[in-house]
């Protein structure tokens, strides 16, 4: 565990401790103390120092590892590792760094910040905000890396319902391949790495940023318009810990399927949740515009597309800029 979770562990009862009591408890310097307490200060926490010692605003919602494992009811995901940050660049940059290291599956990477999350295509991802949740998990199935985008599916299928558990009353819906969508506006984004040896996949990361209690005033200009989070649309702030469970045990459950052979009850969920079967379309695919019916996706998660001219497309990567 590193210092500044110690710290913020200490504090999460939210009562006034002296720095010298919490060099004791944790067995960090109190110099040391004093000074992980300004950076957590400047990087945003709300923590009082007065003369009666040092305390955590009531209002601080921590994912702090110690919060998530409580009453979490998996056996891989968030059982093993858990590399908690209060601020780190990329929790997938950490994970296939950790990874590559020897981590096992179901390691959990978490930050309350990301100075420079990714996002797909090379993208950004806005990662600013405390309220929003950023996490990647560690998978080593054996896979050969065309089945890949499976894991982002079944990823997307989980977040899907781990979400709808909570906000039971949005239209929530799953956008081709792995964006989560509220009223048209994007609420969640996948992100999937792997590393691969001789056609084997020897890992996987799987990156999800959920726009949970995210401040859309706080959003930067250019996707302000096109991005929106669960408390925004519900009008309701749920514990990020409480997403996070959810979305785990979910994610486990689909997991189990996958490695039984029933990827098939996922890919009907995803249709299901997609809403995209038989719906006529409007692609980008490799720079050009097809118009075409979707027909299913297969068990790669190649989307299923007939074109206008009756051309069959199984397409991989591509976006989808209108449905009707
Ligand atoms: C997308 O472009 O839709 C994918 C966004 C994925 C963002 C998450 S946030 C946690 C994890 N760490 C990253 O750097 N990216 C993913």
């Amino acid at each position: 565990m590193g210092k500044k979770e110690k710290i913020l562990e200490f504090l999460y009862d939210k009562a006034f401790h002296t720095p010298a009591e919490i060099a004791k408890k944790t067995g960090i310097p109190e110099i040391e103390v004093k000074n992980d307490i300004s950076e957590l200060q400047e990087s945003g926490y709300k923590i009082e120092v007065t003369g009666n010692g040092v305390k955590l605003h009531e209002n601080e919602d921590l994912i702090l590892p110690s919060s998530l494992q409580k009453g979490l009811k998996t056996d891989i995901f968030g059982k093993r590792e858990i590399h908690y940050f209060p601020e780190t660049d990329s929790t997938n940059t950490r994970g296939e760094e950790l990874a590559a290291a020897g981590s096992p599956e179901g390691t959990l990477i978490i930050a309350e910040k990301q100075t420079a999350g990714r996002g797909r295509s090379g993208r950004s991802w806005y990662s600013g905000s405390r309220g929003g949740l950023y996490f990647s998990l560690i998978l080593r199935p054996e896979l050969t890396p065309s089945q890949v985008q499976g894991i982002t599916l079944m990823a997307a299928v989980a977040a899907f319902e781990a979400l709808i558990s909570i906000y039971h009353n949005l239209p929530i819906l799953i956008k081709w391949p792995n964006d989560i969508l509220i009223n048209g506006k994007k609420t969640a984004g996948i992100l999937t790495t792997m590393e691969s040896r001789e056609s084997e996949v020897s890992h996987i990361v799987v990156g999800l940023g959920i726009n949970v209690n995210t401040d859309t005033g706080s959003l930067p200009g250019e996707i302000r318009d096109i991005a929106t989070s669960l408390s925004h649309e519900s009008e309701k702030k749920h514990s990020r810990v409480e997403v996070l469970r959810a979305f785990l045990e979910s994610f486990e459950k689909k997991y189990r399927l996958f490695r039984e052979g029933r990827f098939s009850v996922i890919l009907d969920e995803w249709i299901k949740y997609s809403g995209l079967s038989g719906k006529r379309v409007e692609m980008i695919i490799k720079g050009k515009k097809i118009k075409g019916t979707v027909t299913g996706i297969d068990k790669n998660g190649y989307l299923q597309v007939r074109s206008s001219n009756g051309i069959q497309y199984d397409v991989i990567s591509g976006e989808i800029i209108k449905i009707k």
